[in-house]
């Protein structure tokens, strides 16, 4: 709302990939301004001219540089219609290009000095961001970019019950998507699935009483929602088409494990001080052994 009302520009940030940055911040695009398309993929590649603007070659060495001949980037275009643009994983993209949204964001306006214009930013022009801080290969923001932004950040759901609801309806949205001819999933497996990444991700059981020790991996929202789907992708073609442990074990497995070594033992130790003694997890635990 402040980014809304104001000139500054909203940055989505998080600690840990997959809490719907990039989610939000379509919708909030598509709904403020009625597309969420003007984007800029921010990759280590990014180039200045993907932020600012780029030549078409062929029209600049017949007519030389006009205005026609100037490639937009979806920034400018952005800025031409008032709209929003977004930029996605903006801290990829390296710290010298970055710097091409300091002028845009504390001018509003773009130069072309080949020209000798500028791109003026109509009302309504405004940039939604979402970066990552804790990713390898992330570039730092500088703090002159970093005070033209509002900082958001999207933590992991509070708590279990807000998770497995969420959860619930984007695996329900997805089946119907992928048009999964399967059961939606019963909310004991995905209570099932969600309790395991919250315990793995906080280091903790449920009830408080147990430590567990951590894989390296990010347990996120997002990779359960897509461990669920895959498992009721696999109940629907290979099983009966209702959602059961052994559907989940290899894409939960694969969710944990991101190191061979590391996690492959907190993952077994998991399975046999957790999963092992719990009250109406023995299917769970015996497809994980027979997997493992
Ligand atoms: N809190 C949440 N509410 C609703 N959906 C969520 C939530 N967390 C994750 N998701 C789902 O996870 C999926 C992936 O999220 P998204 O791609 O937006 O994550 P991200 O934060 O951009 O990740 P990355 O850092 O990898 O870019 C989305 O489709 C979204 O539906
Ligand atoms: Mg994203």
């Amino acid at each position: 709302m402040a980014t809304q009302a104001t000139d500054r520009a909203l940055l989505l940030l998080l600690g840990v990939p997959g809490t719907a940055k990039s989610w939000v911040s379509e919708h909030l695009t598509a709904a403020i301004c009625g597309t969420s398309r003007l984007i800029v993929q921010g990759t280590a590649g990014t180039s200045e001219e993907a932020i600012r603007y780029g030549w078409n070659y062929a029209l600049l060495l017949a007519k030389g540089p006009s205005r026609e001949a100037v490639v937009a980037s979806p920034i400018i275009r952005a800025m031409g219609e008032g709209r929003i643009a977004r930029v996605e994983e903006l801290t990829r993209i390296p710290s010298e290009t970055q710097d091409s949204f300091i002028t845009i964001l504390s001018e509003k306006t773009l130069p072309i000095p080949e020209l000798n214009e500028e791109v003026a930013a109509r009302k309504g022009f405004n940039l939604i961001a979402t970066a990552n801080n804790r990713d390898r290969g992330v570039n730092e923001l500088s703090s002159a970019l970093k005070r033209r932004f509002n900082t958001v950040v999207l933590p992991p759901p509070a708590t279990i019950e807000a998770e497995i609801a969420i959860v619930e309806t984007r695996v329900a949205a997805l089946g119907r998507a992928f048009e999964i001819p399967a059961e939606p999933p019963g909310a004991d497996e995905i209570r099932r699935v969600v309790t395991i990444f919250r315990e793995l991700r906080e280091g903790v059981t449920v009830d408080g009483k147990n430590k567990v020790k951590q894989p390296s991996g990010t347990l996120s929202t997002a990779e359960a929602i897509s461990v669920v789907g895959s498992g009721l992708a696999l109940a629907a073609h290979f099983g009966d088409g209702r959602l059961s442990a052994h559907d989940l074990v290899s894409g939960i497995g694969g969710a944990v494990v991101k190191d061979p070594v590391q996690d492959a033992i907190v993952w077994r130790e998991y399975l046999e001080t957790v999963v092992k003694e719990r009250d109406g997890w023995k299917d769970f635990y015996k497809a994980a052994r027979a997997g493992a």
